[in-house]
């Protein structure tokens, strides 16, 4: 049905396995908490997959947008500690994502171990998808896997850059997406209605395109509407608005 490799294709036996997941929860502006776990109880299957195939499991993911700098209020303990009592296992947090300390730490790791590296993001080369510092991620381990689908549409270093130093695979959660959406994209039973959420029009630009050729009807939420509404000439408030979408959200209107 694809043609990706997933976890399954790939010989996890002992081995070090980069895993890029989402772990960009959200989190109480007050106290911190993660006030919704969804994203980590997603990428169980692929870690728990892992961890019984005696693999030492590297999670990598971002949380928020710290803008290549430390934001102590950004950093993973909270997540590990969610995800620790998820899967009923000590996991360890290390404070940084890459350097010797993280990478001593990583060689001492034992067959189904999981380690969680720091947030990727305090690193501005995570954004540029900096080439060095991909190496540097990879030289962590043998193998990558991508379960990070919500972050699947950025080219960072750790979701594009790293999959050409390691043999690579898609993880069980962007393999059930990827064969969820193929199936409604290219055989869609009818009427075929999308609902698409989200802030920036522009970073959306291509998947609007593409859905308004396929479906019957789109249906928008989140914050983008208030850049749709302004287009339209609406009164919008203070709501949210992407300004550089504006002229993107009248080409969409005109064209749709
Ligand atoms: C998301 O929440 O949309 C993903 O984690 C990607 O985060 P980003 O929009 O900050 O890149």
């Amino acid at each position: 049905m694809h043609n990706f490799f997933t976890l399954k294709d790939l010989d996890v036996q002992g081995k070090r396995v980069l895993v890029r997941v989402d772990f960009n929860v959200p989190l109480d502006k007050k106290t911190n908490e993660i006030t919704d776990d969804k994203r980590i109880r997603e990428s169980l299957p692929t870690i728990k997959y892992l961890v019984e195939r005696n693999a030492k499991v590297i999670l990598c993911s971002h949380l928020g947008r710290p803008d290549g700098k430390v934001v102590d209020s950004l950093r993973m303990d909270n997540v590990a500690k969610r995800l620790g009592q998820l899967l009923n296992k000590q996991i360890k947090k290390l404070n940084d994502c890459v350097g010797e300390n993280v990478k001593n730490k990583i060689m001492e790791m034992k067959n189904g171990d999981v380690v969680l590296l720091e947030n990727l993001r305090f690193h501005p080369e995570e954004e540029a998808n900096d080439n060095n510092f991909s190496k540097q991620l990879t030289d962590l381990a043998e193998l990558y896997v991508n379960d990070a689908f919500g972050t699947c549409h950025r080219a960072h270093a750790s979701t594009y850059g790293v999959a050409k130093y390691l043999k690579s695979a898609a993880g069980f959660l962007v393999e059930k997406e990827l064969n969820v959406m193929g199936k409604a994209l290219e055989n869609p039973d009818k009427p075929f209605i999308a609902i698409l959420g989200g802030v920036k029009i522009s970073d959306k630009i291509k998947v609007i395109e593409n859905l308004l050729s396929k479906v019957d009807k789109l249906l928008l939420g989140g914050a983008m509407i208030f850049t749709f509404y302004r287009a339209q000439g609406k009164n919008i408030g203070n709501s949210k608005v992407d300004e550089e979408g504006i002229d993107i959200a009248k080409k969409l209107l005109k064209n749709k």
